[in-house]
């Protein structure tokens, strides 16, 4: 393995005008005074790891005691606190009522158009009861699949805690995906129920979603055989062309709403599947994660009450991901939710009406906690600091990055603008198949670097090994692999055990390790950075270079906003790099100058074998709707080959700008 240069906090490129340059952000004796966890976390975990777990899942309420732990002698298929029985539905909601706590509220809701609904625990266990009871009544039983194909209404998470009080698996369909790809999910799943709305809006517009419906579910020959009914919420009323299919089709307004707030729930096995969640692998069809219930809440519910230090009753914690995402089930629905947490649930983009929706939303309504991906930092770094500037942010207390590596400069933009030097920021690293956060500083507790998600969580243990699964030496990329069993580990791939196997426990058989698909390394203080995803790792010439660190480097430019980068075949050094960057505003020296300059200054920054073999200035960048660059896509413009399956970005025609800037 090559070692790649770890001069992140170094680089001049990256240095506060000032020349200020601090590689090393200590918790503040004020957080540190009041935060939820302590160094002694890890000691804890550390001594007795299942221990540990056993307390953390006691912090959920169980109907019926677990007797064991840990069961792992069928690994991969692990079953967490065995014989344990409770419901998910009433950790969420019924608890929180019962404990007094019924008039807090527990969703202010944020419709794009401007409207607005407050929701508190008591009302949503009203509106959880109703729904249980309809599911009931259509003859939904306890393992049956439920498909939820909707965009961000209150209907949405009510419908998902209903499946879970009833012991229904949820599948999450984002509402930006195809009839295609809902359809398939439908049939894989064999999913009796379909809940959708009748429309959304998206950038100030209301568009049909029910008819995405009833394009996948199809009519006659080509029916979804598994659909018995489809759930229909009324959002936008604005479909004069609706389709209804009688006898199949019912409006949430006619069935859910008129019946009972009352409903007793069941407690379910710990081990119940809880919902399924498709993620597209590196080939064929999306595989349908599946996560059970005990295991999956008590890491959810610990993870937030410590990574977003939660104080009930006190915080408005804001998630900004959607919940056709994994981040909108764990840290939108099942952790905030089972701390009695409040939280925003804000329906639109960040820039409808305009760029000040999200600084205006926190200021409304005094957001404390605030959970975004680094795309959309770096957009509003495009944006330009003017935006949050002009707004009161001084609610904020903590700032939390998902999804992707942090490149340092969006981290310190990040707690500079937005946190005011004031917020930790913890960068949580975690997948689909994981189901909660993993590896992310602890607040309070953690001296953080910019870019770093620092050190796995307590309770949980990470490695980075090379191919023969040696641990590396710090500043080698590696492997990121985890070596230990976690409570919401993935249990399998729907129907098919195989492909579970294979793609995440064949890599390391031997071993018995979960292969994360995540290049890695420490740097010399131990610090751990996720460098992407293995594919997006580049060979140049036998030197292994993350795409992540080269745009990262070119980020730090003075004059690029944002930056993606892929290796290229190249018939002399295997791959070259190529890279499209998108310039900030207001930037007008000439693209021939900026050029050069840029590719200095990743010289400078990694190494002159992370020098790009070219640079393309580019107004867009492909990305998929989950704000995913699609590197795949650019490769494919890189080497002059057909463009690849475009159906999930967000905006095909961006290749147009992108080929004719090119010529
Ligand atoms: C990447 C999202 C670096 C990583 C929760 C992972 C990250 C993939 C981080 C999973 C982070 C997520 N730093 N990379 N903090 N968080 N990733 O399934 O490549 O949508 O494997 O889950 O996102 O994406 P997924």
């Amino acid at each position: 393995m090559q070692i790649v240069s770890t001069t992140e906090s170094s680089s001049p490129a990256d240095a506060p005008e000032d020349g200020s340059v601090q590689a090393v952000y200590p918790p503040s004796p004020e957080f540190v005074a009041q935060a939820n966890a302590g160094p002694e976390l890890y000691e804890h975990a550390d001594a007795d790891r299942l221990k540990f777990w056993a307390t953390q899942a006691r912090r959920l309420d169980w109907d019926t005691d677990f007797d064991q732990v840990l069961d792992w002698p069928d690994a991969p298929f692990a079953k967490w606190f065995v014989g344990g029985k409770l419901n998910v539905a009433a950790n969420c909601v019924d608890r929180h009522v019962a404990a007094g706590k019924g008039d807090r509220v527990a969703i202010h809701w944020v419709g794009e158009p401007g409207d607005s609904r407050d929701i508190t625990y008591s009302q949503l266990l009203d509106e959880v009861s109703r729904a249980a009871n309809y599911f009931t009544s259509i003859g939904l039983e306890a393992g049956d699949r439920v498909a939820i194909y909707m965009p961000m209404v209150p209907e949405a998470i009510v419908t998902m805690l209903s499946c879970a009080r009833l012991g229904l698996t949820h599948s999450v369909v984002f509402a930006g995906f195809s009839a295609t790809a809902l359809r398939s999910r439908v049939d894989d799943a064999q999913a009796k129920l379909v809940v959708t709305t009748d429309g959304q809006f998206r950038r100030e517009k209301p568009a049909p979603l029910k008819a995405a419906v009833d394009e996948a579910l199809g009519t006659g020959d080509d029916a979804a055989e598994s659909v018995e009914h489809v759930l229909v919420v009324r959002r936008t009323n604005h479909d004069p062309d609706m389709n209804w299919v009688e006898g199949r089709d019912v409006w949430w307004d006619d069935t859910v709403a008129e019946s009972s707030p009352k409903h007793e729930y069941e407690a379910f096995d710990s081990e119940h599947p809880l919902f399924l969640l498709y993620t597209s692998g590196t080939t064929g069809k999306p595989k349908g994660i599946v996560h059970t219930s005990g295991g999956y809440l008590t890491q959810t519910s610990y993870t937030f009450h410590y990574v977003f230090d939660h104080k009930e009753g006190r915080d408005v914690f804001w998630c900004g991901a959607d919940i056709g995402w994994v981040t909108g089930h764990s840290y939108l629905v099942y952790g905030p939710l089972s701390n009695g947490a409040t939280e925003i649930i804000y329906e639109g983009t960040p820039n409808s009406p305009n760029e000040h929706r999200h600084f205006e939303v926190i200021e409304k309504y005094g957001v404390t906690t605030y959970y975004i991906a680094p795309t959309l930092i770096r957009t509003f770094m495009k944006w330009g600091r003017t935006i949050p500037d002009s707004h009161d942010l001084s609610s904020l207390r903590l700032l939390g990055s998902v999804g992707e590596p942090i490149n340092p400069e969006a981290w310190r933009w990040y707690r500079d603008v937005i946190g005011h030097n004031r917020c930790p920021i913890v960068d949580t690293w975690w997948q689909t198949e994981t189901g909660s956060a993993m590896i992310s500083p602890l607040p309070g507790v953690t001296a953080t670097k910019p870019g770093s998600a620092m050190a796995p969580l307590p309770g949980i243990s990470a490695n980075i090994v090379d191919d023969d699964g040696n641990k590396v030496a710090p500043g080698e990329q590696g492997y990121l692999v985890l070596d230990q069993p976690w409570p919401s580990m993935l249990r399998g791939i729907w129907g098919d055990d195989e492909r579970f196997k294979d793609t995440y426990w064949s890599r390391f058989a031997e071993q018995g390790w979960y292969f994360a698909g995540d290049g890695a390394r420490y740097d010399e203080d131990g610090a751990l950075w996720v460098l992407g995803r293995i594919d997006d790792v580049m060979n140049v010439s036998g030197h292994r270079i993350s795409t992540a660190e080269v745009e990262s480097a070119l980020v730090g430019h003075h004059a690029v906003a944002e930056a993606a980068v892929i290796g290229a075949t190249d018939a002399t050094t295997g791959q070259g790099i190529v890279a499209f960057v998108i310039l900030r505003e207001g930037i007008d020296t000439d693209h021939e100058t900026l050029i050069s300059e840029m590719k200095s200054h990743v010289s400078v920054d990694i190494s002159p074998i992370a020098k790009p073999r070219e640079i393309n200035i580019v107004p867009e960048l492909p990305k998929t709707r989950s704000g995913k660059i699609m590197r795949r896509l650019l490769r494919d413009v890189a080497e002059g080959n057909e463009l690849g399956d475009t159906s999930t970005l967000v905006d095909p025609t961006v290749f147009e700008a992108i080929r004719s800037q090119r010529s």
